[in-house]
């Protein structure tokens, strides 16, 4: 059971290129395409002809042409050429989904097309704002995306998994969790800590105060607002402001199957942008880090399927992500 009517990331932007691309989303096969002047299209990725995966054909035109015998599609899934008739069958078509290229992502309503408003897309413009610099890729995952929702509400396992990575000290740090709407917040305070090394290189005093602010909008996305300002008065000039940076991690993880996933993840900032060493230590500690939360995601995922409903005890810090389920199940009652 998946929350139908929101917006899912389905692929970023340039993994989408010439060719047809097929992925299953909420556990509906679905083929991705570019149209004649480059919009991309959404079509249910199952010819109507004899069920063949239409990322199989090829794309002509504003259609997509079955790889099997050849029946084109245009973008609202209309059946409009079948080789060798001169009439197409009035019920030959496949279904179409609503798509919007938007932030580096192409972003796909699965529930009632009627409902989809693309101004309900988060707003994820760091990841192609010009003052911002990112990078970011898709990770798949074995397991339920609610898992990977609930490690990314839950930081308090970055001392235990991340140990060796990005592991900080700041595991016992206050956090507030607040519910409203179809978004879940929690804002976590770490006063006067040791500033992160990737800080400390943009010249910041060698302590600092962090502010996360963990969002969960429903259904499936999770950004990570990370402001680091030096402590008053450790600031170079004396005088001046305390300086703050701004780190912006976007999650979207789109559930594939039941106990698979895509998990799409941005990491962006607004210092030192053209400074591509950064870029690539954000990138490779991430790649690192993210696939410590998996390979535990993994294995938690294959004891959950041995008895999915083993009892478990909850504490303070799993508030976020019970809320967050509590919000998705609230959704899918809704329809
Ligand atoms: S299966 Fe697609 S044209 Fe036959
Ligand atoms: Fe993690």
């Amino acid at each position: 059971m998946f929350v139908r009517n929101s917006w899912y990331v389905a692929a970023q932007s340039d993994e989408l290129g010439a060719a047809p691309l097929g992925r299953l989303i909420l556990g509906e096969p679905v083929v991705f395409y570019r149209a004649g002047d480059g919009r991309a299209v959404a079509l249910e990725d199952r010819c109507c002809h004899k069920r063949a995966p239409l990322h199989r054909g090829r794309v002509r035109g504003d259609c997509i042409a079955c790889g099997y015998h050849g029946f084109e599609f245009d973008p609202s899934g209309a059946c409009v050429r079948v080789p060798g008739l001169e009439q197409v069958p009035a019920n030959a078509r496949v279904r179409s989904y609503p798509l919007v290229e938007r932030h580096r992502y192409l972003w796909i309503w699965m529930g009632d097309p009627t409902a989809a408003r693309p101004e309900e897309i988060p707003d994820f413009h760091t990841n192609d704002d010009p003052r911002w610099a990112q990078t970011g890729t898709r990770l798949p995952v074995a397991a339920d995306y609610l898992l990977m929702v609930e490690n990314l509400l839950d930081l308090s396992h970055v001392g235990f998994i991340h140990a060796g990575t990005i592991g900080s000290d700041d595991t016992g740090a206050a956090i507030r969790w607040d519910s409203s709407g179809a978004q879940v917040v929690g804002v976590r305070s770490s006063i006067d800590i040791d500033t992160p090394p990737h800080n400390r290189k943009q010249g910041f005093a060698p302590r600092c105060d962090q502010t996360k602010v963990m969002t969960f909008l429903a259904a499936s996305h999770v950004t990570i607002d990370i402001t680091t300002v030096e402590r008053p008065g450790a600031a170079a000039d004396a005088g001046t402001q305390p300086r703050a940076m701004h780190i912006m991690l976007l999650n979207s993880i789109t559930p594939e199957t039941a106990t698979t996933c895509h998990y799409f993840w941005s990491s962006t900032r607004d210092f030192a942008i053209a400074d591509e060493s950064i870029t690539r230590f954000f990138h490779e500690m991430t790649v690192r880090a993210f696939d410590e939360d998996r390979v535990m995601i993994e294995a938690q995922q294959r004891i959950i399927d041995l008895d999915p409903v083993a009892p478990t005890v909850s504490v303070a810090g799993d508030l976020g992500g019970v809320q967050a389920r509590r919000l998705v199940n609230r959704l899918i009652a809704q329809g």
